[in-house]
């Protein structure tokens, strides 16, 4: 009796220091030295590789400084993954740590990787076209100096459902490739250098629930092919160089809840149908160079909070 209670209190013991001898929560040398080249990319020196990275100590996880981030900054493991043995990293998360470094190709070195947020830092150079072998859910680099266009390799990562490019200096047309992005539900690109018409292929993107272009140097006008993105709630195009008429086929998008269309040059349009909009929430179109009346059906979005639709030629 007293000697099977010492037994079990000594098998409990031991299975626990096994498990922590053999790593449970301990990542493979091979991912820690990729790591360690990452950190060195991006010029990042707030990870100590003298404690584990996947202990959350150390460095490896802390609040970010901007306030506004509610996620901590840091290396996310996991230990459980199905079909996989040990730890693996699978998401590095670094906002507003002002890295002054590049987007390391080595990321795509880590099989597991599914997040990269490195919002708002000072990060410049292009995104490596090796990314392209990831299997990522979300990359965001918003809000960096990052340049070069977008790579078409891009377009293979099928499982990609975030990806936010906003606020860099990114140039070049985009490679129709971004049409392959079938899982792709956020899409923002705004305030960058894009030029060339918006790629057709774009068209097959119908998870797509928000789509943001603006202040870019796009050509071209604004394509009919919209009306095909039904699950969309989100939309911006304000100064992105796309030309009106705005098609009236936005019609047939009734999950929309927020349109901003502004500055946009070329034919006059109507006041949009909006009618089945019934979830709009802020309503912005200044300078589209639209004619007519204002429709009464605005009445009827009871939850409008937002309405700017200035520079109208009103009949
Ligand atoms: C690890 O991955 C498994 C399988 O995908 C998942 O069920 C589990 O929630 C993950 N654990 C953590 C801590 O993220
Ligand atoms: C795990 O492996 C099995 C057999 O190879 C496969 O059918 C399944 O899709 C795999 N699961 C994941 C999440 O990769
Ligand atoms: C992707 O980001 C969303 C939040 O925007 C989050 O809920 C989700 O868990 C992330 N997915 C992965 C695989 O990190
Ligand atoms: C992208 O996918 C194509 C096939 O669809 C393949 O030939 C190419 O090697 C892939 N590129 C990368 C970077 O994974
Ligand atoms: C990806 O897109 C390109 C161009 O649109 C196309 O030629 C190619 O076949 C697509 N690849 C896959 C794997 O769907
Ligand atoms: C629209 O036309 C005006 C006047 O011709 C021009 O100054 C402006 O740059 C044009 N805007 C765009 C987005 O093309
Ligand atoms: C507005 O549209 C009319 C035709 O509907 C066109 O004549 C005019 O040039 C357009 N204005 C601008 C600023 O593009």
């Amino acid at each position: 009796m007293f000697f099977g209670r010492v037994l079990l209190v000594w098998v409990i013991g031991f299975s626990c220091l096994l498990s922590f001898a053999f790593g449970a929560t301990i990542l493979p040398d091979d991912e820690v030295e990729i790591l360690r080249q990452i950190a060195k990319k991006l010029g990042n020196t707030n990870w100590k590789f003298s404690v584990d990275p996947c202990s959350r100590q150390g460095g490896w996880v802390s609040p970010s400084p901007n306030p506004n981030d509610k996620l901590p900054n840091g290396v996310t493991c996991n230990c459980s993954l199905v079909n996989s043995t040990g730890c693996h990293v699978v998401s590095i998360r670094l906002k507003s740590l002002s890295l002054p470094g590049v987007l390391p190709p080595e990321l795509a070195r880590l099989p597991y990787l599914r997040e990269i947020d490195l919002t708002r830092n000072y990060l410049n150079g292009p995104i490596p076209p090796e990314w392209g072998s990831m299997r990522l859910v979300n990359i965001s680099v918003l809000g960096n100096q990052l340049s070069g266009s977008i790579p078409k390799e891009l377009g293979n990562i099928s499982t990609l459902v975030s990806l936010v490019l906003e606020s860099n200096r990114f140039s070049g047309v985009l490679p129709p490739e971004l049409g392959n992005l079938s899982n792709i539900e956020r899409l923002h690109i705004s305030s960058n250098y894009f030029t060339g018409e918006l790629p057709e292929e774009l068209a097959r993107l119908t998870k797509l629930k928000e789509f943001r272009i603006s202040d870019n140097h796009f050509t071209g006008k604004i394509p009919n092919f919209i009306q095909y993105w039904t699950n969309l709630e989100k939309i911006a195009i304000q100064a992105s160089g796309l030309e009106g008429p705005i098609p009236s086929s936005i019609s047939l998008l009734e999950k929309l809840t927020d349109v901003r269309i502004s500055d946009i040059n070329g034919t006059g349009t109507a006041f949009l149908p909006l009618s089945k909009m019934e979830n709009m929430n802020r309503l912005i179109m200044r300078n589209c160079n639209i004619t007519g009346k204002i429709p009464a059906y605005l009445g009827n979005m009871e939850k409008l909070k937002t309405l700017y639709s200035l520079s109208l030629s009103l009949k």
